[in-house]
């Protein structure tokens, strides 16, 4: 559910009309809903009730201050994956016990800014990563908490480039590993085993991959205690997967998700934390931008927008599906005509959709991508000199800019032109 509605044939985000925002911003830009995103969080938290559990935010989805204040103000804890996302957790005022540190290449710097500044634990993923950050925290004076992310080899059936439980991926330590390494890591100075870490991909529509992961999870948590270990924690990962394509897809819900995680871990009496992103922050977004121009090729139709590949990569890079609808409603019995959606980067790999079934739209007109709330923004580069599109927060009937477009002075200002080569 999200609050992008049409009212009185405008697309609304809460209760403001987007070319309100058009008008105020200019397009392209991104704009989010407050409510949907707190609910989105609520409905997680919900799903764990009953079991010790903390919902910490993936980050990496849609790391914007405003929205992780938001969500902070509701109690989430964050899934961070480097410095800067530390630092963002941090500037809202999010504590560090309630932060978790993934991810398979953290630095010494990264460590010892983490370290310093306070953590919940680290998700630990490789042994050579085990000793660095033994050595980094005996040298600090520190005992961090760990868990090893364990890889399942699970398929989590979904896209290649976003599916990390495979024995193939470079995620984790096999879980066939997984008990000599924590033998390892309870020698290690510096070094607290907690837990129990597992992630196994993005965008995921079945709920089975994650019963078989949290099954393996359940097994090995029992074996580490045999051996001595105090696991107490289990880190769940994330990645429960929206409807892109609203008309024929319908994920399981975060209830369902919650179902499962009860059903496999949840008599071991230990505290879970799951990390979803793309759940929370996905349908609570979406991208505005404006017809440039109607072309008509040769047998097809192109919408050139104002938006491109470099704004909203998902498409060109995952082949993603975005529902892609005008702002202002058609009628319902208007002729719908496929076209193709594209930006104006000079590749053809700029496409938004193919031939796809929309009512006619022409120059200047406004349209909406869906679910663009999560690995948009984020994801977004300059590519061609392009600034950076806004983002917009809306909460009832406010907005407000929470990132504004750089102005092309500050663009290039930021490049330097050597002392050698002027003259
Ligand atoms: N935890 C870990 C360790 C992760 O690697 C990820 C996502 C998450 C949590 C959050 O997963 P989520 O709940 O958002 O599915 N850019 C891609 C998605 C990359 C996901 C990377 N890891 C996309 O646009 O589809």
């Amino acid at each position: 559910m999200d609050h992008f509605i049409y009212r009185n044939g405008i697309l609304h985000a809460e209760d403001v009309a987007l070319p309100d925002i058009a008008a105020a911003v200019g397009t392209p830009f991104y704009v989010y809903s407050a409510a949907t995103l707190t609910r989105h969080f609520r409905v997680f938290d919900e799903a764990l009730e009953g079991m010790d559990h903390l919902v910490c935010y993936a980050m990496k989805a849609n790391s914007n201050l405003a929205v992780l204040k938001l969500l902070a103000d509701q109690g989430a804890g964050m899934d961070v994956v480097s410095s800067g996302e530390y630092l963002r957790a941090k500037a809202v005022g999010v504590p560090g016990d309630k932060i978790v540190f993934s991810g398979v290449g953290k630095t010494r710097e990264e460590m010892e800014l983490v370290i310093k500044g306070g953590i919940r634990q680290f998700n630990v993923e490789s042994e050579p990563e085990l000793y660095l950050l033994s050595k980094v925290a005996s040298e600090l004076g520190a005992t961090v908490p760990i868990t090893v992310r364990v890889n399942p080899d699970v398929d989590a059936k979904t896209h290649a480039k976003i599916a990390t439980g495979k024995s193939e991926n470079k995620f984790g330590i096999p879980i066939a590993k997984a008990r000599a390494v924590y033998a390892e890591a309870a020698k290690l100075p510096g070094i607290e085993v907690v837990g129990i870490d597992v992630h196994i991909g993005s965008q995921l529509t079945d709920l089975t991959p994650y019963r078989t992961a949290f099954e393996k999870v359940k097994e090995l948590t029992l074996e580490l205690r045999a051996d001595g270990h105090d696991i107490r924690r289990l880190d769940l990962g994330g990645g429960l997967g929206i409807p892109y394509e609203r008309s024929n897809e319908a994920p399981p819900l975060p209830m369902e998700y919650g179902q499962v995680v009860r059903e496999t871990v949840g008599d071991l009496g230990c505290e879970i934390e799951i990390e979803p992103g793309r759940l929370i922050a996905g349908n609570a977004g979406l991208m505005v931008s404006s017809v440039i121009y109607r072309k008509n090729g040769e047998g097809r139709d192109f919408l050139i927008l104002d938006a491109a590949m470099n704004d909203l990569i998902r498409p060109a890079m995952y082949e993603a599906h975005h529902d892609i609808v005008p702002v202002i409603e058609p009628l319902a019995a208007a002729e719908q005509t496929p076209v193709d959606i594209v930006g104006p980067v000079c590749e053809s790999g700029d496409t938004f959709a193919k031939q796809r079934n929309l009512p006619h739209m022409g120059d200047g007109d406004l349209i909406a991508f869906r679910s663009a709330g999560a690995y948009g923004a984020v994801m977004a580069s300059e590519y061609n000199s392009r600034p950076l599109i806004p983002e917009v927060l809306v909460m009832g009937d406010q907005f407000a800019v929470i990132r504004a477009r750089p102005t092309f002075e500050e663009m290039l200002n930021r490049d330097k032109i050597p002392e050698w080569l002027q003259n």
